[in-house]
């Protein structure tokens, strides 16, 4: 063992305290698995994707996201969570940055590509947890030319800026709410809307982050509930005007605190 260079001291540091706080607010403890990157040196190409966020940078995500394999992806259902990943140095020494940890939010699939054998380009094939991270994210743990590292990661909670935002398209009877900026879970379980002159209706998750439901809800103000998946609801109450079209997205003053 040669001398501790002081910048590695403080990078194992750091990786000890983002290993208690994670613990505190998850509980959780680390799973195995593997991570690529994609999308360009400025993330670019992780815009869109199949949780239907667009613009993520719009939308308070970042660029420090990462498209997950179907196992992880659960249909869309882990939408918006986020995931602490430290590159597995005891697996990789050569490949890995040593004692960094980077937290990023699940905005994509990774689809499976079941012409490749999943140890060999298939990463995103079933049963494999691996997250194909942006690149901005990415070097925070791994060589650029590593190209797949092993990982270990856990759930986190998210942190946000500003309130939980809605934003309706669809057209006449169809409405399509995505949901965005979410913290806590990050993710969400269940949606309801009421408009000024209905009551409650149920949405049902149609793609990714976007739920949906066909009433007739023009003209009207919303109102929504909202459970995350780690069980808080909220109300947010009339945050969508009666003068809404379609297009527009509405942000609230509340946020999920788990
Ligand atoms: C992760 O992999 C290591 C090394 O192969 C193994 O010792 C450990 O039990 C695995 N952890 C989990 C949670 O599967």
């Amino acid at each position: 063992m040669g001398r501790i260079r002081p910048a590695t001291m403080v990078a194992r540091l750091f990786a000890v305290l983002a290993l208690c706080v994670t613990s505190a607010v998850a509980g959780g403890s680390w799973s195995n698995g593997t991570a690529t990157f994609y999308g360009g040196k400025d993330a670019s190409g992780t815009m869109g994707g199949a949780c239907g966020y667009g613009n993520l940078y719009t939308q308070g995500y970042g660029v420090y996201n990462a498209a997950l394999s179907s196992v992880l992806f659960n249909d869309g259902a882990s939408c918006g969570q986020c995931y602490l990943v430290m590159c597995d140095v005891s697996r990789a020494p050569a490949w890995c940055k040593a004692g960094t940890a980077v937290t990023v939010t699940a905005t994509n699939l990774c689809p499976p590509n079941w012409a490749l054998p999943n140890d060999n380009g298939g990463w995103c094939n079933n049963p494999r947890p691996h997250f194909d991270m942006s690149q901005p994210a990415w070097e925070n743990i791994g060589i650029y030319r590593a190209g797949i590292v092993p990982i270990v990661y856990q759930q986190v909670k998210c942190w946000r800026q500003g309130g939980v935002r809605f934003s309706v398209s669809g057209f006449n009877y169809f409405e399509l709410v995505l949901i965005t900026n979410v913290a806590g879970s990050g993710s969400i379980r269940s949606m309801s809307v009421r408009g000024t002159n209905t009551g409650w209706i149920t949405l049902t998750r149609n793609w990714g982050a976007n739920w949906q439901c066909n009433s007739a809800l023009v003209g009207q103000a919303l109102s929504f509930e909202v459970t995350s998946t780690g069980g808080h609801r909220l109300r947010f109450e009339n945050v969508v005007p009666a003068w809404w079209e379609f297009g527009m997205t509405f942000t609230s003053n509340q946020q999920f605190d788990y």
